[in-house]
């Protein structure tokens, strides 16, 4: 079957990714020879089953709790001693097979276990192909706060199976569409013309380009932050009923309202970016009922990325920037009237 294949290229870390359909079949093939012993860290509502494509490796399966919870260093420890216990050496391999909270841990688990062995990804989400299991950012959460502990750890491949996606529940494709939205102004390109296959690698295309200019997010890679600054506060201030996409959806309309009132663009490419994420992908832009613009400005101030001030990616005539020190009093203007709308 036709599948398309994005190299993210990293030197001798460099790396392919596999889109298409029916590839976990032939997923013995990415899998590093040396590798007797591999250990499939994944969660009991994931209907995906690899261990039949694996050969005749030594296979054990790791189980990790279902919700974003799960991600914690207790998990990874967890993980670590059943792979000691399992007996995997520097020379086996772990296969991630899940959303982007499996190849956050498992990546991580990876990156930490005897300093490092490889690790596979087989993305089981809609997000997790087109963003978290590409790029090597791995990590987990502290009671503290989102992704504070965690590694550059690249895969050695990445597989995207189009059809594990056939159970994915109807709101976690939704929260992909997000993700896809944000891409769609990175380059302006009509992604949704696209069939599903070249949609995918398009946006696995974009990342791979920017995470091989900018591994370890000196600068460019920010951009990929476009719609989060917003997205983060709304999730914590709804304490996570907005899913990560569906902020995202609302974070992209306030940040392009947020440029205009800058200055930075014109109001037909506000416009462009309702049509885009409420037309075209189909996603809300509404604030949730009951949240306070104020609330949501002081949390804003405290995201990691804010250096001085507030800091947002914004559009503009040179395409997307990170622009640091956004004046508190603007945002909170911007917000109240993009909340009244
Ligand atoms: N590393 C990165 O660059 C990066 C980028 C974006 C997001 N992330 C992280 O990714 C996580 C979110 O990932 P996500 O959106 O993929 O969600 P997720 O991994 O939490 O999965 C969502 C739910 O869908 C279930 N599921 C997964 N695949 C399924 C399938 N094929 N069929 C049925 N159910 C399935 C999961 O069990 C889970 O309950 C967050 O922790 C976020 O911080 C990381
Ligand atoms: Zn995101």
């Amino acid at each position: 079957m036709m599948a398309r294949i994005v190299t993210v290229d990293l030197g001798e870390r460099s790396y392919e990714v596999h889109i298409g359909h029916g590839l976990i079949e032939s997923l013995d093939a990415v899998i590093p020879a040396a590798a007797s012993r591999v250990a499939v860290v994944t969660q009991e509502a994931i209907p995906v089953d690899v261990v039949g494509a694996l050969g005749d490796r030594s296979v054990a399966r790791f189980m990790i709790g279902p919700d974003e919870q799960a991600k914690s260093l207790s998990t990874v420890e967890e993980l670590c001693r059943g792979f000691v216990e399992f007996g995997i050496t520097r020379r086996d391999l772990v296969l991630a097979v899940g959303g982007g909270m499996v190849t956050d841990v498992a990546g991580f688990a990876a990156a930490c276990f005897h300093r490092g062995v490889d690790v596979v990804h087989v993305p089981t989400t809609l997000l997790g192909m087109v963003d978290a299991a590409i790029g090597g950012k791995t990590g987990v959460n502290l009671a503290e706060g989102k992704n504070l502990v965690g590694a550059f750890w690249q895969p050695r491949a990445v597989v995207c199976d189009l059809d594990v996606l056939e159970s994915l529940p109807e709101r976690e494709r939704r929260c992909g569409l997000g993700e896809m939205a944000k891409y769609h102004f990175m380059t302006g390109q009509d992604l949704l013309a696209l069939p599903m296959v070249d949609r995918i690698a398009e946006c696995v295309q974009i990342k791979a380009e920017i995470v091989a200019a900018d591994e370890r997010e000196g600068g460019r890679r920010a951009v990929l932050n476009y719609g989060h600054t917003l997205a983060h506060a709304l999730e914590i201030e709804t304490d996570h009923r907005l899913a990560h996409g569906e902020a995202v959806a609302i974070g992209l309309l306030f940040a392009a309202e947020l440029a205009a009132e800058l200055g930075r663009i014109g109001p037909e490419r506000v416009d462009e970016h309702h049509r885009v994420v409420i037309d075209e992908y189909g996603l809300s832009g509404d604030l949730p009922t009951g949240v306070d613009p104020i609330t949501l400005v002081e949390l804003m101030a405290r995201d990691k990325k804010a250096l001085s001030g507030l800091t947002f990616v914004l559009d503009g005539n040179d395409g997307l920037e990170v622009v640091p020190g956004v004046e508190r009093g603007v945002v909170t203007s911007v917000l109240e009237r993009f909340g009244r709308r």
